[in-house]
C-alpha cells in the first residue's frame, strides 16, 4: 500500500438538487489514502450526506468528477461499486436474523453457502453478536441492530466503507464503546472509511483526518490535532472545541506580535503574516491558566462574569475592562479564586497562541 497514490479522489464536485438555487455541495475536492479514515463534520445542512451519497452513487454530482484508482466511477451504479455501507436510514431487513442480513451481501454476490455460513459467523463474531444470530431486527436493542448493519457493511470485505452517522441512536457509553470497535476493525482490515459525523469528539479520537464542512464546502482537511491547534479559518476554529478568537492586527511580524485591545499578543512560530494584516489571535481555553502577577505580555486582568462546574474542572468566563470576554479553565481548587466577580489574572504562553487571517 503506498501512501502516496491517491485513492479515492474528488475533483471538484458539486450538487445542486432538482429544483433548487443553491448547491448543496461546492466544488468539494480531496484526495483520500487506501486504508485511512477519513471524518466529513460539520453542522446539519452544510453537505456532508450530500458528498457521501455521491461517493455512493446514490446521487449524481451536478459537477465534478469521482475517481477511484484513477478512473472515474460517477457512472458506475451504487450495487456495482462494491462499497460498504452504513447510513442512519439504511435499514436491516426486518423479515430477516441476524444471521440473513449480514449473509445478503454475499448470496447477492452468490457465494457458495458454506463460505457464507463461515464468513457472517466469523463477523457476527467480531461484533460480538454471535449469540444472536437467530434473532430478527425487532428482537435487538438499537446497539445489536447498528452492530448488525457494520456486520453486513464489513462482511463481504470492501475495500472502501462509507458510514453517516451510525451511532446516532446509542447512548455514550455505548457509542464510545463501538467507537474503538469501528476504528479496530478498520485499522485490522485496511478499510478505506469514510465517515459521517457531526459530533466533532468522535471525529477527533477515530480519523487520521478531518474534513471540516461549511454551507456545502470544505473549509480545511487535515489530521485531527492539526485542525485543533491550526485551524485555517475561524468556523474550524469555532467549530472544532472551544476556543477564544482574539481581533487584532498583526504589529511586528518579525517579532511575531499582534496588537489588540488586550495588549500586544506574541504568537507561535509556524504562522507567517505581514505587518498590519488583520487577524484573530485564538487561545484554546485549556491554554490559558491563572498567574499570581499580570505578566507583561501575554496575558490579561479579567473580572469574572460566569463559572460552570463540571466536577472535575470548572470553565471560567471573564472580561476585560475593554469588554472583551476570554473563557479559560479552572482545576475544581481553583474555583473559589474564581468566584463570579472576583478579579483574577491570567497567561498563556506565545507558542499556544495561533493567528488566523480575519476578513475585513
Ligand atoms: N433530496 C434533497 N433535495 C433537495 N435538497 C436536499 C436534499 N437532500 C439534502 N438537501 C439539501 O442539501 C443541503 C445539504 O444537505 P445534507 O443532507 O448533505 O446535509 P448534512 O451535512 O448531511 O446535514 P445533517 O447533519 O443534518 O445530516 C441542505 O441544505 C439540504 O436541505
Ligand atoms: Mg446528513
Amino acid at each position: 500500500m503506498t501512501q502516496a497514490q491517491p485513492f479515492l479522489r474528488l475533483d471538484a464536485v458539486s450538487k445542486r438538487y432538482g429544483g433548487r438555487a443553491e448547491l448543496a455541495v461546492e466544488g468539494v475536492s480531496a484526495d483520500i489514502r487506501e486504508g485511512e479514515f477519513v471524518s466529513l463534520l460539520g453542522p446539519s445542512g452544510s453537505g456532508k450526506t450530500t458528498t457521501l451519497m455521491m461517493i455512493a452513487g446514490f446521487e449524481l454530482p451536478s459537477e465534478g468528477r469521482i475517481m477511484l484508482s484513477g478512473s472515474d466511477i460517477v457512472g458506475i451504479p451504487a450495487h456495482r461499486r462494491n462499497f460498504g455501507m452504513v447510513f442512519q436510514n439504511y435499514a436491516l431487513f426486518p423479515h430477516m436474523t441476524a444471521f440473513e442480513n449480514v449473509a445478503y451481501p454475499l448470496r447477492l454476490r452468490k457465494q457458495p453457502s458454506s463460505r457464507i455460513d463461515e464468513k457472517v459467523k466469523r463477523y457476527l463474531d467480531m461484533v460480538g453478536l454471535a449469540r444472536f444470530a437467530s434473532r430478527r431486527p425487532a428482537e435487538l436493542s438499537g446497539g445489536q441492530q447498528q452492530r448488525v448493519a457494520l456486520a453486513r457493511a464489513l462482511v463481504f470485505e470492501p475495500t472502501v466503507v462509507l458510514m453517516d452517522e451510525p451511532l446516532g441512536a446509542l447512548d455514550k457509553n455505548l457509542r464510545e464503546q463501538m467507537q474503538i470497535e469501528i476504528k479496530e476493525l478498520q485499522k485490522k482490515l485496511g478499510i478505506t472509511l469514510i465517515y459521517v459525523t457531526h459530533d466533532q469528539s468522535e471525529a477527533m479520537t477515530m480519523s487520521d483526518r478531518i474534513a471540516v464542512f461549511n454551507n456545502g464546502r470544505i473549509e480545511q482537511i487535515a489530521a485531527p490535532l492539526e485542525i485543533y491547534r491550526r485551524p485555517e479559518t475561524r468556523f474550524v476554529g469555532e467549530f472544532v472545541g472551544e476556543s477564544n478568537m482574539i481581533e487584532g492586527r498583526v504589529g511586528d511580524a518579525t517579532e511575531r506580535r499582534v496588537e489588540t485591545e488586550i495588549g500586544e499578543i506574541e504568537y507561535g512560530p509556524d504562522s507567517a503574516f505581514g505587518a498590519g494584516m488583520p487577524v484573530f489571535a485564538m487561545i484554546r481555553p485549556e491554554l490559558i491558566t491563572l498567574a499570581e502577577k499580570l505578566p507583561p505580555r501575554n496575558g490579561t486582568q479579567l473580572t469574572v462574569t460566569r463559572t460552570i462546574h463540571f466536577g472535575d474542572r470548572v470553565s471560567v468566563e471573564g472580561t476585560t475592562v475593554g469588554g472583551t470576554m476570554l473563557r479559560f479553565r479552572a482545576s475544581g481548587r481553583e474555583a473559589a479564586v474564581c468566584a463570579t466577580g472576583r478579579q483574577v489574572n491570567v497567561a498563556w504562553r506565545s507558542d499556544d497562541v495561533h493567528i488566523l487571517a480575519r476578513g475585513q
